[in-house]
């Protein structure tokens, strides 16, 4: 495992790497290689049935160290993304070889490669390790959306604190997301984030034994398909969607300010536009039913997290939305239960459902909340898609007067003060 910062400078010289490509299983397999560095970017060359090939197809993760021609490893080694280039950028990537190894890679191997009637494969290597130095507080993380960006960031050198409310399934995580990042600064923390008490003590063992958090991923959301009241008095679907992650994002703000790249990213749901709710309450009107909660739950973190962000305005935090469109998860297993929505949101949502079911879907959902965590180019309050682009937020949430006035009912309904400047010890419980 490696967790140094990453830099392609000191392969520039270098004739062999050892390059460590990993099984389906996770077991590293270790090949001596050549190398050619272009600034950000290194190329390898195989051939078509290469047993590397085929393993950072499955496994893009590599690591690559200096090393003899035989692979005796004589370096640090680095973490990369491999990615197989094709045409043009397969043809520069060619000549960058050529280019450094005239004789071998020029001559030799292309002539062993046309008699074994091989396709030769260039493949680039791109450093992984950007997130060396972040450590990345994220709920809801032991399954789902959010398990699959803590593995993409868990790869690129982060370390990883993720919750949930079972110690078992946060063990088993931890365990997986370890085996496929190679990354072992993953830890986890036990909280159920709808219940408030449970929410003070996680701010209190973060602020205790890991006051380098410098990001929050509020992941978590729940769903209730009957209206059940949380121990606090508080429904379920909004208590863990919004109040939970509210609650803990206030709670930490002190020390996120304090991190040159604090960052609070609260995931979201375009069905937030469909919500509306009583500013006292937070909820909506009518006969409960679960999705309705859902939605305007997402309004309320949507609308306090805009009001976070005019708060901050001025500090280094940045507050940052991420919907990740649809994913194929529990989350959306349980929204088609019956009782959960309206016939008409049904049929959306069966449909829906549908679209999401497709290889990668998990990925794709979890671009929004990597791009928000990890982009040094969006300001606080830009909404990012699937696509990673900043969108526009819909009108419901742009009003500012009632954005402030859900602000104050969420911190009446958590038990703390409306300013965020007064003191933490104010609301902490005792440290
Ligand atoms: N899936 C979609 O199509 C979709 C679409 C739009 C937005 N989103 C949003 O994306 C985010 C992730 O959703 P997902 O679909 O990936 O969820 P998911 O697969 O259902 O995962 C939920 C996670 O939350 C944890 N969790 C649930 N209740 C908790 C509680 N009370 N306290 C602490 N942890 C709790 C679960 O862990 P334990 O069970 O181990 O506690 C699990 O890790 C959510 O904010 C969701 O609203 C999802």
């Amino acid at each position: 495992m490696t967790n140094s910062a990453a830099t392609l400078e000191h392969f520039e010289r270098q004739k062999n790497i050892l390059l460590t490509s990993y099984r389906r299983v996770g077991t590293p397999v270790y090949t001596p290689v050549n190398i050619a560095v272009e600034g950000e970017h290194a190329f390898v060359r195989t051939w078509n049935t290469a047993g590397k090939f085929k393993r950072i197809r499955h496994h893009p993760t590599v690591e690559i160290a200096p090393s003899t021609v035989f692979g005796q490893r004589t370096g640090p080694a680095i973490r990369a993304r491999a990615r197989v280039l094709e045409g043009a950028e397969a043809v520069h990537a060619g000549q960058a070889l050529d280019r450094k190894y005239p004789l071998l890679q020029g001559v030799l191997v292309p002539m062993i490669h046309r008699l074994g009637h091989y396709r030769t494969i260039h493949i680039e290597l791109t450093p992984l390790d950007d997130l060396v130095g972040r450590t990345v507080l994220i709920t809801g993380a032991t399954a789902g959306i959010g398990r699959t960006a803590v593995i993409q960031l868990a790869q690129r050198g982060a370390q990883i604190i993720i919750v949930g409310r079972s110690e078992d399934r946060g063990r088993q995580a931890v365990a997986d997301i370890s085996a496929q990042s190679h990354n072992d600064q993953v830890s986890f923390l036990q909280a159920d984030m709808g219940h408030l008490e449970s929410v003070r003590r996680l701010a209190q063992v973060v602020r205790q034994q890991y006051p380098q958090v410098d990001t929050l991923v509020n992941n978590v959301a729940g769903l209730s398909p009957t209206r059940q009241e949380t121990v606090d008095g508080l429904e379920a679907t909004l208590a863990v969607t919004h109040l939970g992650p509210f609650l803990l994002t206030r709670l930490l703000v002190p020390l996120l300010e304090e991190k040159p790249i604090g960052r609070v990213v609260n995931l979201m749901s375009g069905t937030y536009r469909f919500g509306s709710l009583d500013p006292l309450t937070l909820e909506p009107s009518g006969p409960y039913r679960g999705f309705d909660a859902y939605m305007s739950a997402k309004l309320a973190l949507l609308l306090t997290s805009l009001e976070l962000a005019r708060r901050t305005q001025g500090s280094t935090l940045r507050v940052l939305l991420a919907d990740p469109g649809g994913a194929d998860t529990d989350t959306l297993t349980v929204s088609l239960q019956p009782g959960m929505l309206s016939a008409r949101m049904r049929l959306m949502a069966t449909f829906f459902s549908l679209l999401v079911r497709r290889p990668g879907n998990l990925e794709r959902a979890a671009r929004s909340s990597v791009e928000a965590v990890t982009s040094t180019d969006l300001m606080s309050g830009d909404y990012l898609k699937a696509n990673t682009r900043p969108s526009q937020i819909a009108r419901v949430a742009q009003d500012a007067a009632f954005a402030q006035r859900v602000w104050a009912a969420s911190n009446r309904l958590v038990g703390l003060p409306d300013d965020l400047r007064v003191s933490e010890t104010l609301f902490s419980t005792q440290e």
